[in-house]
C-alpha cells in the first residue's frame, strides 16, 4: 500500500476498516492532514463533525452506513489504479506505440473482469461514466432505434430517477410509457407486467435491487415472460423480436448472483462506485447474440463498438475491473458478513423499539440495504440527532428535498411513515462495533424524541390515530 508522496506532509489515512482489506499490510496510525492557513476559512461545521465523532478507540470520522449512496475505494483497487495515474499514462486508443498498447491491455483485462461478474463476454461490456449514463443509453438508445415500429416502454414506479427521467424524455418524443405499480412489499406483480405487455413494447426496464428498500425483483421470471409472451405478442402483430429486457443493476452487481443468459437480460447498467471502485465509471451490458441495436447518445471517434465515443480513462476502468474481480471472488464472504451485521442491527432495534415498520419484502431482499420506519418520529429529526452516523432518510439523490420518498409512497406508506424512515446501508468495511454503536444510539434517540411526541403518547394511551378528526 503506497503512501502518497509530497514531502511527507500527506499520509494515506487508513482506518481500522480499510486495513482489514489488505492482508499483511503494516498498520499506520490515523493522522490528520495539515490544513494550509489559506484554507482554514473553508472549514465549517463539517470539519468539526468529522473531527469529533468517534466510536471505539481509533475512528476519527463519523460511522458510514450509506453504502447505497457510495462505497469507499478498496485499498487493493487503489493499488491497481495508481500506475495508470503515473507512469502508464498511454491513451488506450493509441495503436502505434507501447504506451497505448499497455493501457489497452489493462482496459481489456478489466473489461473481462467486469463481464465475468454477470456471465457476459468482455465484448458485450460498453464502458460508460456510470449507471446514470448506462440507464440513459439503454432506454433512449434502444427506444430511438426501434421507435419507428415499436413505441411502447414499460418500467416501474420505484426505479431510480435517471430511469424515470429517461422515460419521461421518451414520452416527450412520442413514446407511450407504462409505469408499473409495485405491491406493498415493493415487488412487481408478474400478472400486471404480463397485462401491460403490448405487441409494440420495445423495452422493459425493471431494476434488479432497489436502492432505497433493497428489494430484489424476479429477474429470471421477467426474462422468461418476455421471451414467451412478449415474443408471441410481437409476432401476432407481424413485428420481429421480443421486448428487450433492461435492468438497472447498480445496486445488485457484485452483491447478488447475476447471469445475463440465465436471466434473459439484454441490457444491464453497472456502476463502479457501488462496489468499492472509483466514481465516474460504469458499464452497460449490451447483448451481442441476438444483437441488441441502439442509437448512441454520444458520437465521435467510434470507441466502444461505436456506442459510446470518447477516450476511456484507464485508471478508472482498471479500478472498476479490480473492484469487479474482488467482488466476484469475495461475494460469498461479503454477503455473509453483511447479512450477519444487518440481522444483528435489526434484531437489536426491533427488540428494543416498538412501532417499527420494515419496508420492503423480507425474503426477496438484499440485506445490506435495510429500510425501517420509526413511527411517530421524524426521520429528519432522527438524522439531526445522529450527527456522528452517516445514513440516509431516503434515496441519496432525493434527500435534499423534504418530499416523502416516492419509492416508499409507491409501497403504500403514508407521508408520516415515509418521513419516519431510515435506510441502513451496510458494506464490506462495516464492523460489528459500528453496528452496535448505531443500534444503541438510535434506541436512545428514538426514546428521547418519542418522549416529546404527543402522537406517540396518544398511541400509548390506546387512542387510534385514524379516528381523530384533526382541525385546521
Ligand atoms: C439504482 C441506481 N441506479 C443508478 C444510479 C446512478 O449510478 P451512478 O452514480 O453510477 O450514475 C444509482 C446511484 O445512486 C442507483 O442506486
Amino acid at each position: 500500500m503506497p503512501m502518497a508522496a509530497s514531502g511527507g506532509t500527506y499520509r494515506w489515512h487508513r482506518t481500522r476498516r480499510s486495513l482489514r482489506a489488505t492482508a499483511g499490510a503494516a498498520r499506520c496510525s490515523d493522522q490528520h492532514l495539515p490544513v494550509p492557513q489559506s484554507l482554514m476559512s473553508c472549514f465549517t461545521d463539517f470539519d468539526a463533525i468529522l473531527q469529533t465523532a468517534s466510536v471505539g478507540d481509533s475512528a476519527t470520522r463519523p460511522i458510514y452506513l450509506d453504502a447505497q449512496s457510495t462505497t469507499p475505494v478498496d485499498p487493493r483497487v487503489l493499488d491497481a489504479m495508481l500506475p495508470f495515474l503515473t507512469n502508464q499514462y498511454g491513451n488506450p486508443h493509441s495503436k502505434t506505440h507501447a504506451y497505448g498498447w499497455e493501457s489497452e491491455a489493462a482496459v481489456e483485462t478489466a473489461r473481462a473482469h467486469i463481464g465475468a461478474l454477470i456471465g457476459a463476454d468482455a465484448k458485450e461490456m460498453i464502458l460508460t461514466s456510470g449507471a446514470t449514463e448506462s440507464n440513459n443509453m439503454s432506454l433512449k438508445g434502444v427506444a430511438r432505434f426501434y421507435g419507428a415500429k415499436k413505441k411502447h416502454v414499460i418500467t416501474t414506479q420505484t426505479e431510480h430517477k435517471c430511469v424515470l427521467d429517461s422515460a419521461r424524455k421518451l414520452q416527450e418524443e412520442g413514446f407511450e410509457v407504462t409505469y408499473l405499480p409495485v405491491q406493498s412489499n415493493g415487488l412487481i406483480s408478474m400478472q400486471e407486467l404480463e397485462a401491460a405487455l403490448r405487441p409494440d413494447t420495445c423495452v422493459v426496464s425493471i431494476m434488479a435491487v432497489n436502492n432505497e428498500i433493497g428489494v430484489i425483483q424476479p429477474l429470471a421470471e421477467i426474462g422468461a415472460l418476455l421471451k414467451t409472451k412478449g415474443a408471441q405478442l410481437a409476432k401476432s402483430a407481424g413485428l420481429s423480436g421480443k421486448p428487450l429486457f433492461h435492468t438497472d443493476a447498480a445496486q445488485a452487481v457484485g452483491k447478488i448472483e447475476l447471469d445475463v443468459d440465465k436471466m434473459g437480460i439484454d441490457l444491464m447498467s453497472l456502476s463502479s462506485h457501488k462496489i468499492y471502485g472509483p466514481k465516474g465509471v460504469g458499464a452497460c451490458y449490451v447483448r451481442r447474440r441476438p444483437r441488441v441495436r441502439m442509437e448512441p447518445l454520444i458520437n465521435g471517434g467510434g470507441q466502444e463498438r461505436g456506442l459510446r465515443s470518447g477516450t476511456l480513462a484507464p485508471h478508472l476502468v482498471v479500478g472498476f475491473g479490480e473492484a469487479a474481480r474482488l467482488a466476484k471472488v469475495e461475494m460469498k464472504y461479503d454477503h455473509a458478513h453483511i447479512s450477519y451485521l444487518a440481522d444483528r442491527l435489526k434484531t437489536r432495534l426491533l427488540g428494543a423499539i416498538d412501532h417499527v415498520l420494515i419496508n420492503g419484502d423480507e425474503a426477496s431482499h438484499y440485506p445490506g440495504c435495510t429500510n425501517l420506519s420509526f413511527q411517530y418520529v421524524e426521520g429528519e429529526s432522527l438524522l439531526m440527532a445522529l450527527k456522528d452516523i452517516c445514513l440516509s432518510s431516503g434515496s441519496a439523490c432525493t434527500s435534499a428535498s423534504l418530499e416523502p420518498s416516492y419509492v416508499l409512497r409507491a409501497l403504500g406508506l403514508d407521508d408520516e411513515n415515509a418521513h419516519s424512515s431510515l435506510r441502513f446501508g451496510i458494506g464490506r468495511f462495516t464492523t460489528q462495533e459500528e453496528v452496535d454503536y448505531v443500534a444503541e444510539k438510535i434506541i436512545k434517540v428514538v426514546e428521547r424524541l418519542r418522549e416529546m411526541s404527543p402522537l406517540y403518547e396518544m398511541v400509548q394511551e390506546g387512542i387510534d390515530l385514524k379516528t381523530i378528526q384533526w382541525s385546521g
